[in-house]
């Protein structure tokens, strides 16, 4: 006898549902640990950055637990206005969502109706042509240039009439190049009018270059079709809480927040997010660790005779030349988690975030092992 629950077939499941890949997150370091059973995990996989919350995220997080028994602010009215007033934008401007990913995932169901489509570069971050699958839009995945970056040339040729949304991952996760300002506004000068671009600058605050642009300054209030994501996961160590958002148009905004679950952002998120913001100095000092990191983790690479793409953010992207899961296999034997890029579009690459200064040795000795049997 059967409970019943074999019985449902595809049918009974939505056509953008059956067949969808959900996204793949990177191992934990729990697993790895349990099932290798290893002493000592180093996670440099998913480049949330080897930082905890900032300490006044951490106390406001302690302080508002007593107050677990009641919901979150369903409107999001502190963080939100915080954050209007940081980028000096109306608060009917803001969004905030659980990540960035949220916010991409309410702008999809906010815009695309089946049959729609959303481009963006590739390989690229999963959630864009993921969520534009769910819905039922088609994603048209637009190969980077030589140099593993975006192709803003490409991608405004692959615009149609159908074209909703386009991406532009900036730097692009996974292989961390970036597009120059410059470059940046020459595509709003030709993009056609019936399209919204979302810049998506999760690693916004690890870049500091003259030649990389702030796009809520110089495109969101220059009034473009443009939305702007940002994360608390990254330089502001709170991936766990699960809080980003996006800035850009009222109306887009306002439609964002209708599709939003009331309580999303659960309220240790939103305090967090709010006791973060405005540390400037904190911002700061961990941009310079990063710079280090970064330098130190491409001359890793390139000891051991790898060639990493020009990366700006907190990780770097590496061809192997071969499929990738067999050196993703023999460092995580070694302790060390890192990320191999097939749900990314890459099957032949690995991605490495920037740890601590001690984890990126212990990478290297064991990057020395690998190749060294291999
Ligand atoms: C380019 C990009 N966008 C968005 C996200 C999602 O970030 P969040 O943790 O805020 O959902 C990530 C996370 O890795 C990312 O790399």
């Amino acid at each position: 006898m059967t409970s019943g629950f074999e019985d449902f077939g595809d049918a009974f499941f939505r056509a953008s549902v059956t067949g969808l890949q959900p996204y793949q997150p990177g191992k934990p370091m729990e697993d790895v640990q349990r099932e290798l059973g290893l002493d000592r995990v180093i996670k440099l996989a998913s480049n949330e950055g080897p930082f905890g919350p900032f300490p006044a995220a951490l106390a406001a997080m302690a302080d508002a637990a007593r107050d677990l028994n009641r919901y979150p602010d369903g409107g999001v009215f502190r963080l939100q206005h915080a954050l209007a007033e940081r980028h000096g934008v109306p608060v009917a401007q803001v969004c905030a969502g659980a990540g960035a990913d949220g916010c991409i995932d309410m702008l999809n169901q906010a815009t695309l109706e089946p049959g729609d489509e959303v481009v963006c570069g590739w390989p690229s971050f999963a959630s864009y042509p993921i969520y534009a699958r769910k819905q039922g839009a088609t994603p048209i995945l637009v190969p980077l240039d030589g140099g593993h970056r975006y192709d803003l040339d490409a991608l405004l040729a692959a615009i149609g009439p159908r074209t909703k949304l386009v991406y532009i991952c900036q730097p692009n996760n996974p292989t961390g190049t970036m597009s120059t300002q410059e470059e940046l506004d020459d595509y709003f000068e030709r993009v056609p009018a019936h399209v919204l671009t979302i810049v998506d600058q999760a690693y916004f605050e690890y870049i500091d270059r003259p030649d990389y642009p702030d796009a809520v300054e110089r495109y969101v209030r220059a009034g473009r079709r443009v939305v702007v994501l940002r994360t608390f996961s990254k330089i502001y160590g709170l991936a766990g809480a699960r809080v980003g958002y996006a800035i850009g148009p009222a109306p887009i905004c306002a439609a964002m927040a209708k599709v939003r679950r009331p309580f999303d952002l659960t309220t240790q998120a939103q305090v967090a997010a709010v006791a973060s913001v405005r540390d400037e100095a904190e911002i700061a000092r961990r941009r310079a660790l990063n710079a280090n990191g970064l330098a130190r983790l491409e001359a890793i690479l390139r000891e051991h005779g790898l060639d990493p793409a020009p990366g700006v953010a907190n990780f770097l992207y590496v061809e192997t030349g071969a499929d990738a899961t067999e050196l993703f296999d023999r460092l995580l034997r070694e302790g060390i988690i890192v990320r191999p890029l097939a749900g990314f579009g890459a099957p032949t690459a690995i991605r490495v975030s920037v740890g601590t200064p001690e984890e990126l040795e212990l990478f290297a000795a064991a990057l020395g092992r690998v190749l060294a049997r291999a």
